[in-house]
């Protein structure tokens, strides 16, 4: 199994340092990723099924993996995603990797965490246009999964608590521990070339590392887009001080994680910069006042590609067929 290969990793990992190579990582602003602990795989089991249930929409169509795509590195790779009945969406969407690292959840943090979070997109009309009763009906009329939840949560009424708390349990599980660049942390010290570690120490010196750290390389502080010259977005998000309806917090966003940022372009919360050629340039510029030259902008993309880790692995979840009492979607009214 997929976990206990990675705990190996880890030991391995550890051995190499016991034996006495060098060890970076305490020191380091950017920690290893950590395989899930403590999760429930019966719960795990059922959030996965849900993840990929399109039945969770009005349309029958639009489940969480359109949005984020676990084969696109949990993102949808266009600028704002497309919602029910092909509306644009306002903004870009994060991806569902790591997440479980964040301090909240959404651009502007207003969820507090994950099972919180899953609530939303549901109910949402410009993106799954369900209601939490419709989805409870749906889920409550088809056996196996009132089987499942029952074995779940012991009770015979589905509600909306177990369907977001089964949803954020599988959510933990998408961590990608094992990049190139963990490895290095962890004392493997040919897992870098030299330009990629010249790039990390671009990246430390100029200043990238103050907003940009620890485990998931962001994800645990709002900062404000447009520190020293301000950012002209396509979208009209004004962050934070949407949540805590303060002056100082407009234009604040999460800070987001790094981790396999090659695999989830578009960049920003408008989507707006194509490559990570771009957004790198726009983030010297506009947060630290620095204009990389080609080959340091080179230097630090290089180290960003080292941040992709193990992409989740497992078997795609068999969703369990409408039963005749099943409520039939409804696509284009
Ligand atoms: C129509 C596209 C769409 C669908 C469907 C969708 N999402 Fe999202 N998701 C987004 C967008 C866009 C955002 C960012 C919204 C914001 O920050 O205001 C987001 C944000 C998130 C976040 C927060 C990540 C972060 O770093 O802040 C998580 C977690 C998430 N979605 C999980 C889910 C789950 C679970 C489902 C299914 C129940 C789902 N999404 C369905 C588009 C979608
Ligand atoms: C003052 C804090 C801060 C500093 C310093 C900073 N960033 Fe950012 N970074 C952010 C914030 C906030 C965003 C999100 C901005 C938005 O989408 O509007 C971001 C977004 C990004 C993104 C896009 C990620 C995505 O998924 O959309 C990349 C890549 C990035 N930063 C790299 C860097 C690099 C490289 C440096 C150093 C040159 C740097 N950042 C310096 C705060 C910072």
């Amino acid at each position: 199994m997929r976990v206990r290969k990675l705990s190996l990793t880890l030991a391995a990992a550890a051995a190499v340092a016991a034996a006495g190579m060098v060890v970076a990582q305490d020191q380091e602003p950017i920690q290893p990723i950590a395989p899930p602990a403590q999760i429930n795989l019966g719960l795990v089991e059922l959030g996965k099924k849900l993840y990929f249930d399109p039945r969770l929409s009005k349309s029958g169509f639009i489940s969480c993996n359109s949005c984020h795509n676990l084969s696109m590195g949990g993102t949808d790779n266009i600028p704002t995603s497309i919602g029910d009945k092909w509306q644009q969406g306002p903004i870009n969407a994060p991806t569902v990797l790591n997440s479980s690292l964040n301090v909240a959840q959404f651009w502007d943090g207003r969820a507090a965490d994950l099972k919180e979070q899953a609530g939303g997109p549901i109910a949402n009309p410009g993106e799954m246009a369900f209601s939490h009763t419709l989805a409870i009906d749906m889920l409550q009329s088809i056996p196996a999964y009132q089987r499942e939840f029952k074995q779940n949560f012991g009770k015979d009424k589905i509600d909306i608590d177990q369907v977001t708390l089964a949803i954020a349990e599988f959510e933990k599980t998408l961590v990608t521990p094992n990049s190139r660049f963990d490895q290095w942390l962890l004392g493997r010290t040919d897992a870098l070339t030299a330009q990629e570690l010249a790039g990390y120490k671009l990246f430390k010196e100029s200043g990238c590392i103050a907003c940009h750290n620890g485990p998931a390389v962001g994800g645990n502080a709002f900062h404000k887009m447009g520190v020293v010259q301000p950012y002209k977005a396509t979208s009209a998000a004004e962050g934070r001080s949407a949540v805590t309806g303060q002056e100082i917090d407009r234009f604040t966003f999460k800070v987001p994680t790094l981790r396999n940022v090659e695999l989830t372009y578009p960049y920003f919360h408008d989507g707006a910069a194509n490559t990570l050629t771009e957004a790198v340039d726009v983030m010297g510029r506009l947060q630290l006042g620095k204009h990389f030259t080609p080959d340091e902008n080179a230097k630090i993309v290089a180290f960003l590609k080292t941040l992709t880790g193990d992409q989740p692995a497992f078997q795609l979840p068999m969703l369990p067929p409408s039963s005749d009492a099943t409520p039939r979607p409804n696509p284009f009214k």
